[in-house]
Parts: structure tokens; C-alpha cells; sequence
């Protein structure tokens, strides 16, 4: 027998083999489209938060769910650089806390998002204080502590005017992104058709949401935010232009939840279900409800870390033979309301009887409590404990010293302040520097700047930020006010 291909020609041997060619090259045509979209197709597939090692540094970097919709990370990187006027000193000046070596500062997380790493903000944002012994002292952070120094108003004041600003373009954002990294061809062309357009409608549609919660408040300022009103606009689309309420707070504790089981929170007792706190506190981190993003593994990270998490100490010298000398004081004065053995523990002190600044517990009124509990409907986890209150809760003094500037407003810069009646304590001083005084129990208010940095001039006669009402104590001596300040170092 004979090779059949013995009997062509060596014409015949050439059309074939241009015939296999053609063959070849028409079936890649076909195929390749098809593998280059099933490829994009994987990456866009992709959802996928960075881990963290440990329980404290989940909490400090760890995902809440907020980075499903949150900025890429380079653009998040190189805002500053892009609107460097509108920063000068860059995030650091917003009070954010930057640790050695890490990508970003505590209390953004990082998730891959298709072919974009994507940052959010988490709990340690607003719960993680820096305080300094001295001005030339190494900071000491406390997660779970409020985070006293931080500027939250004017991060997003930033972002937003950023996003919305002529230098937001593809243009400016690219090569700003390659000074620190090249990006791939795929990558530039991502960024420039995708992820830019996209990110020009977002910030300057939440910009304009932005501007009317905050329209007409003052200052949230360093250590506050207003917690509710940001709901109306951004879950339950309300109009707010004529909406006066201010609902701005100082960040609160958050440490040690198994002794808080049972108690009414949030600063007006709105509240008495862990889960609700804070799967509504992820909210307002920036989850989104529908369809939901939170991310529930790392949430229950969180929830479970916070269940035992302890107080920190007071980390200076406690005089205890005074401090013991106080412990009557408190038992006497303030145990009833603010011990978790005290009988009015996690109840509500009414308005009339509280006497402090009452706007941010109206802000939560009847009509809101009903809206907060329509969230989640007809999910497992849908909220139904919320309620107005009309007063402030009565909670645990645990770890005081940190919690500075007191009330709910952080109208009284220190506890020395506090136990003094309102017209003895001071109607302005500065927030935002983290030097402490422990001669006074709180941190250092007449600073005005450090470096980079310029702190705000707490004003107490504006609405919302009155420095009225807690009289408790009030009437004691000098020297019983000194014992029971002690004592109070040791909570
Ligand atoms: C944008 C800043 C911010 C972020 C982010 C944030 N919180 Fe808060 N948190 C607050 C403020 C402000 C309050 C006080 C709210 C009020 O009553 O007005 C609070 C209150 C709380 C409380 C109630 C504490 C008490 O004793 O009553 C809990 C619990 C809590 N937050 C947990 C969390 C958890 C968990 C996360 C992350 C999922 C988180 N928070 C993220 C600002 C924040
Ligand atoms: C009748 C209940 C009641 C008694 C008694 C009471 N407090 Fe309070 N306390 C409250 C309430 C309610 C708040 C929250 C008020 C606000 O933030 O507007 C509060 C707030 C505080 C705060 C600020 C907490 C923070 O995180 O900013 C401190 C500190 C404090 N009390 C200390 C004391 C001391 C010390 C005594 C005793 C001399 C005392 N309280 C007696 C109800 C009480």
C-alpha cells in the first residue's frame, strides 16, 4: 500500500497545508474570544476579602462587608496626591492612624473585587483611640476605644470634593497610580473605562447626599458623627431640607459586650440587641442593605472578639489610697445608674431629669424607629428592636479615661469637668490632639495645632453641642471631687 498523500502533487501538498492554516487561524478567531471572555468573565467573578491573622487585627483591617462598594484601593492611595490642595497633609492630618508597614490606615479593609482590590471602611475606624503620654511619645492604640482624634467630616468633605473636583479625571488618576505601581495595559484600560466613570457618578451622587444630611449642622468635628440622619438619605431616600434634627455623637466604648447583655444602647437606649447594633452600625459603615452585602463571617469575628474584650487600664499612676476614699462617693452618687449591679443599669434617664443637650435623642424620634425597623424585612436578621426613647441611657463607666471628651455630645472635655456644674465647665476648648492630661482625666484642650495637623475649637453654646445637665456630684468638696476622680481612674 501506498501513503495517500504518496499520489498529490506537490501543489495539491501546498493548497492543503494553506488549507489547515486558514482552518487554524478562523478556529482562533472563533476561540479566542472565547476563552479572552471566560477569563474576564472568572476575574469579574472574583469576591474575595483579605484575611487578617488575628482577632485585633481583623478588627483593626478586617472586612465588614462596606469594601463590596467601596473606592480601589490605588485611588484611595493617591487621592491626596491627586487633590493636594484639598489636603495638604494628607489622610494623616484627618486624625487617621497609620501603622508601620501597613497598606492602609486602621479601619479600612481591602477586598478583591474582579480585577480591582476595593477598600471600605470597618469598626476600628471610629472605634480606635491613639492617646500619648507626652507630645514626643510613642502613640499607644486602643482598639475598641472611641477614636477620640479622628476627623470623620472632613474625610468625607475630602473624598467628596475630590471626586467631584477637575482633577478627578482618568487622566490625572492613572499617573498618579504609576508613580507607585505600573499598571498593566488591562489594568490602565480598566481603570480609565470602567472604574473611573464609574466612580465620577458615585462620589458626586453620594457627595450631593452628602451635602444636605450635613447642610446647616454644625461641625461633626474631631471624635463625632451624626448616626441616624445619614440613614434618611442614604437607606430610606427622605428629603431633608426640611428636616432640622441633629443627631450628631461622640464614637462610643465598645468593649466588654457580655456585660452590656440586657441593657438599652446607643447613647439614647435605642436599641437592646447586640446583633442589631451591629449589623446597623455595618450599615452605617457603608453596607449595603439590597441586595446585602455584610460580610457575616467576619462580623461574627468581630462580635465574638468584642464579647470579652477587656477595658483597657488606666495607664498612668492611680494614687489607690485615694482612689479608695472615692469608692463611697461612687457608690453612693453614681453606682445606681452607671454599675451594672445598679438598679437602673441599661434603662433611660429622661430628658427632663438628664438636663444635657437633648437634640441628638429627639433626632431619634417615633418616626424613625418605626423606618429603622423596616430594614432587612423578610430576612432572618431583620431589625425590630428599635424605639425612641426621649432620654440618655445609663451605662458602664468602664475604661472612662479613655472615653474623653464626656456626654454624648463630647461637649466636656475632662471628668474633672464633668463632676463640676455646667456653668463651671469650659464653653470652648479643642478636640482632635491625643496628648493626655491625667491631672484632669482627659486629654489636652487648649492645642490648637500639631504639624499637620489643626484641631477643632469645640464650641459649646451651638445647637446640638450644649455642655448642659449631669449634675451629678456637682455640690461635692474639692477634696472629695479629687478622691472620687481616683477612684474613677479605676474603672
Ligand atoms: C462611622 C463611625 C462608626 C463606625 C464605622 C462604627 N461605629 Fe459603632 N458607633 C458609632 C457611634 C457614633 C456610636 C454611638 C451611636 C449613637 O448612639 O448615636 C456607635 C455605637 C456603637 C455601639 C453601641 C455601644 C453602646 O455601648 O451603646 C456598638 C456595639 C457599636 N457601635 C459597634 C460597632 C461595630 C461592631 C462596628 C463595625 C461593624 C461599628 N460600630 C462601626 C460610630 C461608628
Ligand atoms: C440618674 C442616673 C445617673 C446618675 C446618678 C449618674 N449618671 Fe452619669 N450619666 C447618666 C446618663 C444618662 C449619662 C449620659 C448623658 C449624656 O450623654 O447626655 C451619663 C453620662 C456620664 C458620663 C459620660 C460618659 C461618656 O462616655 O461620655 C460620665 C463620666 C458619668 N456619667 C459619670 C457619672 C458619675 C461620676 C456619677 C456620680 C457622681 C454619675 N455619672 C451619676 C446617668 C447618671
Amino acid at each position: 500500500m501506498t501513503e495517500p498523500s504518496n499520489d498529490l502533487t506537490a501543489v495539491d501538498r501546498v493548497n492543503r497545508a494553506d488549507w489547515r492554516r486558514r482552518l487554524i487561524v478562523i478556529g482562533l478567531i472563533l476561540i479566542l474570544p472565547v476563552i479572552a471572555l471566560s477569563f474576564v468573565l472568572q476575574i469579574m467573578r472574583i469576591n474575595r476579602p483579605v484575611d487578617q491573622p488575628t482577632d485585633e487585627m481583623y478588627f483593626r483591617y478586617g472586612s465588614i462587608g462596606s469594601d463590596v462598594e467601596g473606592v480601589p484601593y490605588w485611588v484611595f492611595r493617591v487621592l491626596p496626591d491627586v487633590c493636594p490642595t484639598q489636603l495638604p497633609g494628607g489622610y494623616a492630618s484627618l486624625g487617621v492612624i497609620q501603622e508601620p508597614g501597613m497598606p492602609t490606615p486602621i479601619g479600612f479593609s481591602r477586598r478583591q473585587i474582579g480585577p480591582v482590590e476595593i477598600v471600605g471602611p470597618n469598626c476600628g475606624l471610629c472605634h480606635t483611640a491613639s492617646v500619648r503620654a507626652t507630645p514626643s511619645s510613642q502613640p499607644m492604640i486602643i482598639t475598641t476605644a472611641p477614636a477620640h482624634q479622628l476627623n470623620l467630616m472632613a474625610y468625607f468633605r475630602f473624598l467628596f470634593a475630590c471626586g467631584r473636583s477637575e482633577n478627578f479625571t482618568a487622566d490625572k488618576v492613572i499617573p498618579a497610580i504609576e508613580k507607585y505601581k505600573p499598571l498593566s495595559l488591562f489594568e490602565r484600560i480598566t481603570y480609565r473605562y470602567v472604574v473611573m466613570p464609574r466612580l465620577q457618578k458615585a462620589l458626586t451622587d453620594k457627595g450631593k447626599k452628602f451635602d444636605s444630611i450635613i447642610a446647616g449642622r454644625p461641625e461633626w468635628g474631631y471624635g463625632r458623627v451624626d448616626t441616624f440622619n445619614p440613614y434618611k438619605v442614604l437607606v430610606f431616600n427622605l428629603d431633608m431640607s426640611n428636616d432640622k434634627s441633629i443627631g450628631t455623637a461622640r464614637f462610643m466604648s465598645i468593649w466588654n459586650q457580655a456585660e452590656q447583655q440586657g441593657a438599652w444602647h446607643h447613647w439614647d437606649g435605642n436599641n437592646d440587641s447586640l446583633e442589631e447594633r451591629n449589623l446597623s452600625a455595618a450599615i452605617g459603615a457603608g453596607v449595603v442593605i439590597d441586595p446585602a452585602s455584610f460580610d457575616w463571617d467576619g462580623l461574627e469575628r468581630i462580635k465574638d472578639w468584642l464579647w470579652n474584650k477587656q477595658a483597657p487600664k488606666y495607664p498612668f499612676p492611680i494614687d489607690l489610697a485615694l482612689a479608695n476614699t472615692g469608692k463611697p462617693l461612687y457608690d453612693r452618687l453614681c453606682k445606681s445608674c452607671h454599675d451594672p449591679s445598679g438598679e437602673h443599669f441599661g434603662s433611660v434617664t429622661p430628658l427632663d431629669r438628664i438636663g444635657t443637650d437633648p437634640d441628638r435623642s429627639l433626632a431619634f424620634d417615633k418616626a424613625m424607629a418605626d423606618r429603622m425597623n423596616t430594614i432587612g424585612q423578610g430576612q432572618p436578621w431583620a431589625f425590630h428592636r428599635f424605639r425612641s426613647t426621649g432620654g440618655y441611657g445609663n451605662h458602664s463607666l468602664e475604661g472612662i479615661w479613655v472615653r474623653a471628651p464626656y456626654l454624648h455630645n463630647g461637649s466636656v472635655p475632662t471628668l474633672d469637668d464633668l463632676l463640676k456644674a455646667p456653668d463651671k465647665r469650659p464653653v470652648k476648648f479643642y478636640t482632635g490632639y491625643d496628648v493626655y492630661d491625667p491631672k484632669h482625666v482627659g486629654f489636652v484642650g487648649n492645642v490648637p495645632s500639631e504639624g499637620s495637623r489643626s484641631f477643632l475649637e469645640f464650641d459649646t453654646t451651638l445647637p446640638g453641642n450644649h455642655n448642659s445637665g449631669h449634675v451629678y456630684g456637682a455640690e461635692m468638696s474639692d477634696a472629695d471631687r479629687a478622691a472620687l476622680l481616683e477612684y474613677l481612674k479605676t474603672l
